[in-house]
């Protein structure tokens, strides 16, 4: 069953987009501190587009990308007004191109991907792929800012628990799982809406993997970034063996900007 069709339709609703907008927030901070001048900014996995918004109205000139096309359909409705570009793209391998020459990959100064989007990716290579095509997105200097769900947050948070809510016409279950050898979980979700005087029930199962801190880091450095920040998310503090959420603010110095 693909993700993010239906759910697209409810997400704003179940107020799942606020962790973005405090993201968006919380990356303003960042740039404070690291005095980041950024013009332009690509939000990965963007969604249904409130990071974009929040950082459009800061006045960077944003494009967002996403693999749903539903969630890009919020995304285009909720940015209306505002000059931003949407993508449909699949991380890992994305490659977008300059709209004045297409035989060049179109760079921004600021890529950021929020809410454990990139736990999506099974797989040291899947993400150390996606860490290179943003790479390879970003101008010199250029910064990177994300944010993950620990291992440790999967296997506790993320396990052997129900998470259930109701709204008017809306309700939901998530049932979460973890599987220790492939430091993983799976969250079941199923949503009841009310359309008109019935209910529609839909299911969807979404998969995370865990990657440590280590392993987080090393891949960054492989592909080329200098890690200058990495935080318990929310925080400027060292995560900690029960963090269960990074931040991570990575920088390309590269001089040929590859
Ligand atoms: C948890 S949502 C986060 C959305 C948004 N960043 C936010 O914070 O509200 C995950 C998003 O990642 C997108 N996504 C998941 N895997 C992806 C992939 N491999 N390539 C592109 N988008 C992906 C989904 O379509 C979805 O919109």
């Amino acid at each position: 069953v693909p993700l993010y069709e239906k759910f697209a339709l409810v997400y704003d609703q179940m107020g799942a987009d606020r962790h973005s907008q405090k993201m968006a927030g919380y990356t303003l901070e960042i740039m404070r501190r690291f005095k980041i001048r950024a013009a332009t900014g690509l939000d990965l996995c963007c969604g249904t587009g409130s990071a974009v918004a929040r950082l459009a109205d800061h006045g960077l000139e944003m494009a967002g990308l996403d693999q749903s096309p539903h969630m890009l359909a919020m995304a285009t409705r909720k940015l209306k007004g505002r000059s931003v570009t949407l993508y449909r793209k699949s991380l890992p391998k994305f490659r977008l191109l300059d709209s004045r020459d297409s035989r060049r990959l179109r760079r921004f100064d600021l890529v950021t991907c929020f809410y454990d989007s990139l736990n999506y990716l099974k797989g040291e290579r899947a993400l150390k792929g996606a860490f290179r095509s943003v790479y390879e997105h970003l101008n010199s200097p250029g910064w990177f800012v994300f944010d993950m769900n620990t291992p440790s947050a999967l296997k506790t948070l993320w396990d052997d628990s129900i998470h259930a809510d109701v709204r008017d016409n809306l309700a939901w279950v998530w049932k979460l799982d973890h599987f220790p050898k492939t430091r993983s979980s799976a969250c079941y979700a199923t949503f009841f809406v009310k359309r008109g005087r019935t209910w529609e029930r839909f299911d969807e199962v979404h998969y995370e993997y865990g990657y440590t801190n280590g392993t987080i880091r090393r891949l960054l450095r492989e592909v080329g970034f200098e890690v200058k920040g990495f935080y318990d998310c929310g925080t400027f503090r060292k995560p900690t063996s029960g963090t269960s959420r990074i931040c991570a603010v990575a920088k390309k110095t590269d001089k040929h900007g590859r």
